[in-house]
């Protein structure tokens, strides 16, 4: 009810009358009120003038439900959606709702995080309000090995959400850091569960930085505010990142990693830089030369031998 009268007032800009809403919807005029008073408690600014009735005049940023499903263009994405204004940490939640077997696509996003974690076991500064923290179940037919396609597939969804969105041009950094220059703007965090064949689930975390200034951010961080001076809303770069993030998978999963190879090569920043790479126990330096058929990175050592990484964490030792 609430949601009608509010989706109402958003396909009327302009003034309605309560008379009006009231015909329309099939309910009080007395209902109607209540329900103003409701959404007027959720944070929507909502103008009432005698004899001109009611007018919407500004949506609250917020991830509420009924703002990022409604008409949100997936099919299986986000179609299951929780949402919270604290967590610990979405990528927590999702895998303990995926361990209870909820439906594939389930998202869960929050407004804050207590404990956003990276890779690596860092943090992941969640300020409230001030990014897209949410978490995503799949369940896809892939090899524990392939799950790193998957991941930069989740980016190049980003990219595209981002670049539509915010108007941003930003790079991927292998296997899914997007930066702005050299700046972190995005982090993807992928967490598996599976035996030594088969995977049961994914969940995918992924952290934005929206609206956070200069000083709410880490060293070599940036958000979306820094870069642009712009404060969009978030509700519609999420809704947008999901749309794209299932169109990627689609492909992903229908025509293999070479259909979206390509465009997650374009955006990397990495090629022909000497890099660092940080594994487990070891690191390598070399030069960053492409990415196979199964999304791994391949280096040139400084000894000349061609390698490939799996996984480990990179640094660009020139500019
Ligand atoms: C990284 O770059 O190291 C990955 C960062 C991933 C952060 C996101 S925020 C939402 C989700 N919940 C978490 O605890 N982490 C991911």
């Amino acid at each position: 009810m609430r949601e009608d009268v509010l989706f109402f007032l958003k396909d009327h800009p302009g003034y309605l009358s309560g008379e009006d809403i009231a015909a329309r919807l099939k309910i009080s005029r007395a209902s109607i009120w209540k329900n103003i008073q409701e959404l007027r408690n959720f944070g929507y600014h909502i103008d009432a003038v005698p004899h001109l009735g009611y007018r919407l005049a500004s949506v609250p940023d917020k991830l509420y439900p009924w703002e990022v499903t409604h008409n949100l263009n997936t099919r299986f994405l986000g179609k299951h959606y929780e949402y919270h204004d604290t967590l610990d940490s979405t990528n927590e939640a999702a895998f303990r709702k995926a361990l209870a077997h909820c439906p594939e696509g389930l998202v869960i996003a929050a407004e804050h995080q207590k404990k956003g974690r990276g890779r690596f076991n860092r943090v992941w500064e969640s300020p409230k309000g001030k990014g897209l923290y949410f978490s995503f179940v799949l369940k896809p037919s892939l090899s524990p090995s392939e799950v790193s396609k998957l991941t930069l597939a989740v980016s190049v969804g980003c990219l595209r959400a981002l670049s539509e969105v915010a108007e941003l041009k930003c790079s991927v950094k292998w296997p899914n850091d997007i930066l702005v220059q050299r700046r972190k703007l995005c982090g993807i965090l992928t967490e598996i569960h599976s035996d030594q064949d088969t995977v049961h689930f994914v969940v995918v975390g992924v952290g934005i930085n929206v609206h956070a200034a200069e000083k709410q951010l880490p060293e070599n961080a940036t958000s979306i505010f820094v870069e642009t001076g712009r404060k969009i809303l978030r509700q519609e770069l999420f809704r947008k990142t999901l749309e794209e993030i299932e169109s990627v998978y689609l492909l992903l999963i229908k025509e293999g990693f070479g259909a979206i190879r390509q465009e997650w090569c374009k955006s990397c920043s990495l090629w022909g830089k000497r890099i660092r790479v940080q594994r487990l126990h070891t690191a390598i330096e070399g030069q960053a030369l492409d990415i196979d058929a199964e999304g791994s990175l391949i280096i040139r050592t400084d000894f000349g031998l061609l390698e490939k990484v799996l996984s480990g964490d990179i640094a660009t030792l020139e500019a």
